[in-house]
Formats: C-alpha cells, sequence, structure tokens
C-alpha cells in the first residue's frame, strides 16, 4: 500500500474508508477492499459499463499505458495536493504517488494493477465509499464517459475532496472531425458521441472549470482512441483496437470495410498523400482536454 506525505488528516486511506472493507484480495502488493457486496445491494455492480471493462479490459495494459508527456500534464494540473483519490483508476495508469485511495469497479483492471499501487477499493464514482473531505483532490482520467449516472460521481467527487479536481477526457464533437472517424470508421464516431452527453452534464455542473488542451504527441504511449493519427497502420492491428473502447464498442463486423479501406489506402499511399501535412506535426490537437475545478 502507497501513502505519500505526512500522516495528516485524510491522508490515511484506512481512515478515509466509510465502511468497514469486505475482504483483501491483494494481488502483487495491490491491497483490494473488495464492495461488491454493498454496491450489489445498492444495484451498481450489474452496470454493463463494468461489464465491458471485464471483458475488454483484459489486455489492457498491451496498448494502454501512461504517456509521460499526459502524466506531467496531468500532474501540472494537480499542482500541490498531497493526497488524491483516483475515480476510474483502471490499471493505475497515470496515478500520482500521492493517490492515497484508487476507485474502481472492474476486477478485470484491478487485478493488472501494478505491485506497489496504491490502495484500490472495488466501487463505482456514484458510489465512493470513502469520507467526506478525505483528500485533496479526486482525479477522474478517460472514465468519465463510462459513467451511468455523471451528476452522481461528480457529487462523490466533490464531497471526498477539499480543494480540486481534475478531468482528463475529450470532446467528442471536436474528436468526430479526426481522420480514422471521419474518412473510415464513422460508425465508431456516432457511438462516441453516444458518450457525449456526461461530458455535456459535467461541463453544466462544473461552470467554473478550467479547459486545458492536452495535444497528443505523434508518439504517444499510451493507445487511446486518437493516439495513433500519425501511425495510421496501428489502427489494423487487432490488439490496439482492443484498447479502444469506442471502437471495442461498434464492432469488428461494422468496422470491416471502414478498415478495409484504411489498408487500401495505406497501401497505394494515398492515405500520405491526403495527410502529408500531418506527417510534419510533433503533436495534434485531438480535442483531449483537462478539466480544474477549484472548490
Ligand atoms: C479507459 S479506462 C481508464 C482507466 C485509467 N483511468 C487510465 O487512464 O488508464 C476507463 C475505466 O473506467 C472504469 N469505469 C467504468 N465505469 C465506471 C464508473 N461508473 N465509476 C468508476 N469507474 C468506472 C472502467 O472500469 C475502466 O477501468
Amino acid at each position: 500500500m502507497q501513502t505519500a506525505g505526512s500522516a495528516g488528516q485524510g491522508q490515511d486511506p484506512e481512515a478515509a474508508l466509510q465502511r468497514e472493507p469486505g475482504g483483501d484480495a491483494g494481488q502483487g502488493g495491490t491491497a483490494v477492499i473488495n464492495q461488491v457486496a454493498g454496491q450489489r445491494a445498492a444495484g451498481v455492480c450489474d452496470d454493463p459499463k463494468m461489464a465491458l471493462y471485464d471483458s475488454i479490459g483484459q489486455a489492457y495494459r498491451a496498448t494502454r499505458r501512461a504517456d509521460p508527456r499526459i502524466a506531467s500534464a496531468i500532474m501540472d494540473a494537480l499542482g500541490d495536493v498531497a493526497s488524491v483519490v483516483n475515480v476510474g483508476a483502471g490499471a493505475g495508469s497515470y496515478e500520482p504517488g500521492q493517490t492515497t485511495v484508487a476507485i474502481e469497479p472492474s476486477r478485470v483492471m484491478i487485478a493488472q494493477r501494478p505491485p506497489g499501487s496504491a490502495r484500490v477499493v472495488q466501487a463505482v464514482a456514484e458510489h465512493i465509499p470513502l469520507r467526506d473531505r478525505c483528500a485533496d483532490a479526486a482525479m477522474a482520467v478517460l472514465t468519465v464517459h463510462h459513467w451511468s449516472d455523471v451528476a452522481a460521481g461528480l457529487a462523490e467527487m466533490r464531497r471526498i475532496a477539499r480543494r480540486r479536481l481534475v478531468f482528463f477526457t475529450w470532446y467528442p464533437q471536436t474528436i468526430a472531425s479526426f481522420w480514422l472517424l471521419s474518412e473510415y470508421l464513422p460508425e465508431a464516431a456516432e457511438v462516441d458521441a453516444a458518450m457525449a452527453e456526461p461530458l455535456r452534464v459535467l461541463a453544466r455542473l462544473l461552470p467554473e472549470v478550467e479547459v486545458r488542451p492536452v495535444p497528443v504527441p505523434h508518439d504517444c504511449v499510451d493507445g487511446f482512441a486518437a493516439a495513433y493519427w500519425r501511425r495510421p497502420e496501428a489502427y489494423l492491428d487487432p490488439t490496439v483496437r482492443a484498447g479502444i473502447s469506442m471502437l471495442v464498442k461498434t464492432g469488428e463486423e461494422t468496422l470491416r470495410d471502414g478498415l478495409n479501406r484504411l489498408a487500401d489506402d495505406l497501401r497505394t499511399g494515398r492515405w500520405h498523400d491526403n495527410h502529408a501535412d500531418l506527417i510534419r506535426l510533433d503533436s495534434l490537437d485531438v480535442g483531449y482536454r483537462l478539466l480544474i475545478a477549484e472548490l
């Protein structure tokens, strides 16, 4: 278990826990506090989005790892906070050293957290089993679009954090014009647009939020949807697609025609002719944003 900073108020994860843990299922040094029983009672464990990561999360770390430049932008956004709760923490990418507790619903994702990661509680954002104001900050990275009730998740983050909320997410309307979606996989753009509502809710509930663009480096280490904007061949790799939830949700059958056209365009050089401007860029704004709210 990892805790950072002095043992000041709210920095001890045991003290932060609201309920008695259901049991430890530690793996490789990562302690898991299982809140499943309580969540079943609340009806949140049957959430199909959680099931999604129990299936698509199997090989998450094959292509999804923290990109150091994005990690640095997230650290800047968190600022001088001494304790953080990481909500929708997944396998622990971008989790800062001062994380006291991680919240993650999927057992499959939890199992991929590296040894020495912060203590993790199996729970959803909408029902965080931690005490009020138990950490300086709460963060949520590439997860909000999966939540079934963003208003409830945001209220929970506000309740547990004393100073700051940090979200890393993207604008579906901007990513829809990304060449992969606009030229080859419009069905995936539709799937992504369906996830836009959570972000509208977030924007409405956080009117004073600071928004920072996060350009995606051409060699981005984290294989999220637009990470390969300058490496188009990557999208032909099923392992890469398996790490991108909007493509998994769209389905291989639906993607097939567009991927065949992309393969043809790469073979003939047409893609490079059409996108010569991209090859010269080191990073691209594809709609990814950090949202920072002071409490
Ligand atoms: C794309 S992954 C991101 C994980 C991690 N933050 C990262 O950057 O690698 C999305 C995560 O959100 C989690 N998730 C889905 N629904 C959630 C909910 N309602 N509350 C909290 N996390 C949720 C998934 O299980 C998954 O681990």
